[in-house]
């Protein structure tokens, strides 16, 4: 029966000859897999014609009688457990369908064999067969796509390491097609997008990906919240295109956009310059502030190049939000003190009839406002409106995460005056929420040990 699973499953033609037979076999029979002859064996059924001729047996003379009669007409012949007779062995097999592993002690040892394949089956993921699926949903793709046999090694090399593999391991068939294809994109010289997180500053806040995607991008899309320290990392041929919607970073003044076009207009300037590089087949790396997701129009971005068929990559950033308020030190969440957090933009929170101010007031919560410099009066007065206390402290983080960083620790009685006198005008972002008060709660601990030290 052993042997039948594997042959009826390889759908080979199989005739069993027995003078009786299990009930088992009977059944395989019934669903027309296989055909029984109700006979003892005889030379004669054994034909040149036949690819494989098996003898399974307790009876001696009769493995010794078909491994005969099968030398004789030249067909393979395997008796089981007499491998002196056989000119052919079934191996241990490890089954990850379509990939089968075969490990074999050349009749010297079943059981090793056995062993080994257990030591191999750990080793191996239960989906392993997914990727042979993915392979084979991608092959012609790939032929026509990849026609030098270099590019289509190294791609499948490439693939069965990355994001796609795991994707189709973990049963997400179309989502590692989508990956895959990407990859495809970028070797096949159809042009692609990297939209890359580059963090809110600090160079040293990206990813290792994003890193690796500005060093193999043909163009290099940025604005004036990424650190032009990135751009140090690009190949020397790299088309750098800037396009910065307030100018350079220093220039920055948060509410002095009057004279430029409208923030759509721009973003839709920046749609076709990505997707003209795109379409020349160039790899466009796009750089972005913090994470591109929040805040940051990735997403039309996205769907832009997605209108047009363009592979699409996103690497994460670290968001404004998180790396400010880690490096001043602020858990945005905190057991028995705050249960979530809400990112929100000072534009919406400023001008938006809709808000939902009451919800924006709850307590245990964070609350981080980007862009809201401008705003940052109106926007204090409302939270303490819809009751929030106005002892509440609260911070403005300016350029955080870079060297010229300013933090305005504060209430929100107080913070908006805090900030207009010490002339705060850099990108910042607002925490508000009783985290905010962990910074001068840590300083105030650090203190305490210091004396107790001293004493
Ligand atoms: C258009 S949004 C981009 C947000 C970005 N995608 C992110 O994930 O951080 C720009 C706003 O992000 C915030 N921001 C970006 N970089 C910052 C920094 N270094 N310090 C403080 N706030 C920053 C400010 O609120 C700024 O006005």
């Amino acid at each position: 029966m052993r042997k039948l699973r594997w042959l009826v499953r390889a759908e080979a033609k199989i005739k069993v000859i027995a003078p009786e037979v299990d009930p088992e076999i009977q059944k395989l029979r019934d669903a027309g897999k296989l055909t029984i002859e109700k006979s003892l064996f005889y030379s004669e059924a054994v034909t040149a014609s036949l690819a494989l001729v098996i003898s399974a047996t307790n009876a001696t003379n009769v493995s010794e009688e078909v491994s005969a009669a099968a030398m004789e007409q030249g067909v393979l012949v395997n008796c089981v457990d007499r491998t002196e007779l056989c000119t052919v062995i079934f191996p241990a097999i490890i089954d990850r369908f379509p990939i089968l592993v075969a490990v074999s002690s050349m009749g010297r040892s079943p059981t090793l064999s056995r062993s080994v394949r257990g030591w191999i089956e750990l080793r191996l993921p239960k989906t392993l067969g997914q990727l042979a699926e993915l392979a084979g949903r991608l092959r012609s793709e790939v032929k026509i796509k990849l026609p030098s046999i270099d590019a289509r090694k190294a791609f499948w090399e490439e693939v069965f390491v990355s994001k796609a593999a795991d994707e189709a391991m973990y049963g997400s068939m179309d989502a590692a097609v989508v990956e895959a294809e990407k990859m495809m994109a970028s070797i096949s010289g159809d042009g692609s997008i990297v939209l890359v997180g580059a963090g809110p500053g600090d160079p040293e806040l990206i990813t290792l990906k994003g890193l690796r995607a500005i060093q193999s991008a043909d163009v290099l899309m940025y604005d004036k919240l990424a650190n032009p320290a990135l751009l140090e990392y690009a190949r020397r041929d790299v088309e750098l295109i800037d396009v910065g919607k307030k100018g350079p970073r220093e220039a920055v003044k948060e509410g002095s956009d009057a004279a430029r076009p409208s923030g759509t207009i721009l973003q839709q300037e920046i749609n076709q310059t990505l997707i003209n590089q795109a379409l020349k087949g160039k790899k466009v790396v796009r750089l972005k502030g913090g994470d591109s997701f929040i805040f940051g129009r990735g997403g039309e971005e996205l769907l832009a190049a997605a209108e047009q068929g363009i592979a699409v990559e996103i690497i994460p950033g670290i968001t404004a939000a998180m790396g400010g308020a880690s490096y001043a030190g602020i858990p945005l969440t905190h057991r028995h003190m705050s249960q979530s957090v809400r990112f929100v933009t000072g534009h919406s929170v400023e001008h938006g009839a809709n808000v939902d101010w009451l919800e924006l007031a709850k307590p245990e919560q964070t609350l981080v406002v980007y862009m809201g410099l401008v705003g940052i009066e109106k926007i204090l007065q409302r939270l303490v409106g819809a009751g929030l206390s106005s002892k509440t402290p609260a911070v403005l983080l300016e350029n955080t995460t870079l060297l010229n960083h300013r933090e305005v620790f504060g209430t929100l009685e107080d913070l908006a005056d805090k900030v207009r006198k010490e002339g705060i005008d850099g990108p910042s972002t607002i925490i508000v929420g009783e985290v905010a008060g962990i910074p001068a709660k840590v300083k105030e601990l650090y203190a305490l040990a210091r004396t107790s030290k001293d004493s």
